[in-house]
């Protein structure tokens, strides 16, 4: 597949993205006041939100991250996931924040919730820049969402086709025909 940027088309710009993640941040701030919270990223793709969420959110927490994969690349999620890397601390007992760039099928965030479960913490949210809850295949909670989408294949801020266009400042709607 040949990829240019020349078919992306702007969804979402710099500025929507980040009046929206102030707003994110300020709620979960609240929320998680006076908590011993984790906040954990899921590699690769929450890359830029998590830096951007984590320092609107004016509280002192402990970020962490794994990496999970799920197989074969393209556009479409397996519902297959391997974690590649683990986080590095316990989270036993504490109130553990998953963020994730985009809940598409659903399939990844409850291999995932289900993993971080079992490790009982005492409490388990998940933050997600973009949903596209059209697209879903298993029901799994998002208890703070930036932006509910339509069911395009979205990529820049972190979100990828194939690695590519993760740098992108903007969210764009990737037009492969
Ligand atoms: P799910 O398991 O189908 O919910 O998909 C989750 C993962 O698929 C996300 O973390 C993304 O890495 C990827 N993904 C889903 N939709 C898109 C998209 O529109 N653009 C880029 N990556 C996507
Ligand atoms: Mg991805």
């Amino acid at each position: 597949m040949t990829m240019s940027r020349s078919r992306i088309y702007p969804l979402l710009t710099q500025e929507q993205l980040q009046k929206r993640i102030q707003e994110l941040g300020a709620q979960i701030a609240k929320d998680y006041a006076n908590k011993d919270m984790v906040m954990i990223g899921l590699l690769n793709g929450v890359y830029p939100f998590f830096a951007d969420l984590a320092r609107s959110t004016d509280l002192d927490f402990e970020v962490s991250f794994m990496r999970v994969a799920s197989y074969g690349g393209g556009m479409e999620s397996t519902g297959e996931v391997k974690v590649i890397q683990d986080l590095d601390s316990s989270i036993r007992g504490r109130h553990a924040l998953i963020v994730e760039d985009i809940v598409d099928t659903g399939l990844t965030l409850d291999k995932v919730r289900k993993i971080l479960l079992d490790r009982e913490p005492a409490s388990l949210r998940v933050a997600a820049l973009l949903d596209k809850p059209s697209r879903r295949r298993v029901e799994v909670p998002v208890d703070y969402v930036g932006f509910s989408i339509e069911d395009h294949f979205v990529v820049g801020y972190g979100l990828d086709l194939d690695g590519k266009f993760r740098n992108l400042p903007y969210v764009g709607i990737y037009n492969p025909a």
